[in-house]
């Protein structure tokens, strides 16, 4: 019996000495000193011992059992230093590695000339009206004077969904959408998509963004429309800024005018920023076209009214002097962030 104390003893010393996990030497704990463990099986046999040998081997066993419980102590607090240490590793952060800056998001350059364009007109009293993309013939053309086969939509071939169903080519739409649904005084403007089946270039995209305006009213002449868009201009591209109105057609207006701004660099004269036209076309404007208003039940012997069709790309291009329009769709964040 001896014997076999010392050589519990000595395969739990052995064992607990390559032990390296707390779960293991639990373990260990249950096969030596537990209930079933192998120091009690001993134990149970002392009865069998003579009166002499029963103090000698208790004592034996209760050496046994304090040392092995001595091993397991030191090696729990060996085990946990040793997890603690791996832990601290670990986590060591070397402070001398260059930090990841931090890329603070910013706003796309349509997106924040299209907000300052809102703000901007909320500022003289619209409102901002949305319309659909998917837009019907009749307001995107029709109720625009624009009948089948009218020569003007050669140059807004689109998307037919159907022969009556389009991707709308102009906010224009949303003009007829928002005087059937609103008494006069309007004014409103209205910003999205439009789409033309166009081939991508430097300056043309199948899709791009314009920015409708409308104003119905009692007495309203082109003197508003001047100073309205006149206004807006100063406030995008600084108060020197000039614009002038151009003769135009546009079927949906009478009469029409496209609104150019003069240029910065040479007031008018041509130079080589305005490739030698002395302007930059921005966009296309007019009266309300009677006939449209009255399709649209507002007599146009009381009322008038002023609308224009702002290409927000364009604008956009012209305040950052970006030259490519593909630059502004290909998010590429060499380009997009320095703005
Ligand atoms: N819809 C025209 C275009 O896409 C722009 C335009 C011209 C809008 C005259 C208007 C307008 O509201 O009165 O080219």
């Amino acid at each position: 019996m001896k014997e076999q104390l010392e050589k519990i003893l000595s395969t739990a010393k052995q064992e607990l000495s390559e032990c390296h996990d707390l779960k293991i030497m639990e373990d260990l704990r249950v096969k030596f000193l537990g209930k079933k463990g192998e120091l009690t099986a001993i134990l149970k046999q002392m009865g069998g011992l003579s009166a002499e040998e029963r103090p000698v081997i208790g004592q034996l066993a209760n050496k046994v059992r304090s040392e092995i419980e001595e091993k397991l102590a030191e090696k729990a607090e060996a085990l946990k230093s040793e997890a603690a240490a791996k832990k601290m590793a670990e986590e060591t952060i070397d402070v001398t590695l260059p930090g990841k800056a931090p890329r603070p998001g910013r706003l796309h350059p349509l997106t924040a000339t299209l907000e300052e364009v809102k703000e901007i007109f909320l500022g003289m009293g619209f409102d901002i009206v949305d319309g659909p993309e998917v837009e019907t013939d009749h307001y995107c053309f029709e109720a625009l004077n624009m009948p089948k086969h009218h020569p003007a939509r050669d140059t807004q071939d689109t998307f037919y969904i159907n022969e009556n169903v389009v991707l709308r080519t102009q906010t224009s739409s949303v003009q007829i959408r928002t005087m059937e649904q609103r008494k006069p005084p309007i004014r409103i403007i209205s910003p999205g998509r439009v789409y033309r089946s166009d081939a991508v270039d430097a300056t043309h995209s199948p899709l791009f963004h314009q920015i409708e305006g409308l104003v119905i009213d009692k007495g309203v002449t082109l003197g508003d429309l001047y100073g309205t868009l006149d206004l807006l201009m100063k406030k995008l591209y600084g108060k020197d800024a000039k614009i002038r109105l151009r003769p135009h057609h546009f079927p949906y207006t009478e009469p029409s005018a496209e609104v150019d701004l003069v240029c910065f660099n040479c007031g008018g004269k041509g130079c080589s920023m305005c490739k030698g036209e002395g302007y930059v076309e921005l966009l296309g404007s007019g009266m309300v076209h009677p006939e449209v208003l009255r399709g649209c039940g507002i007599d146009p012997e009381v009322y008038s009214g002023f609308a224009f069709g702002i290409g927000l790309e364009r604008i956009t291009m012209g305040r950052y002097h970006i030259n490519d329009m593909r630059l502004l769709y290909e998010n590429d964040m060499r380009f997009l962030g320095q703005f």
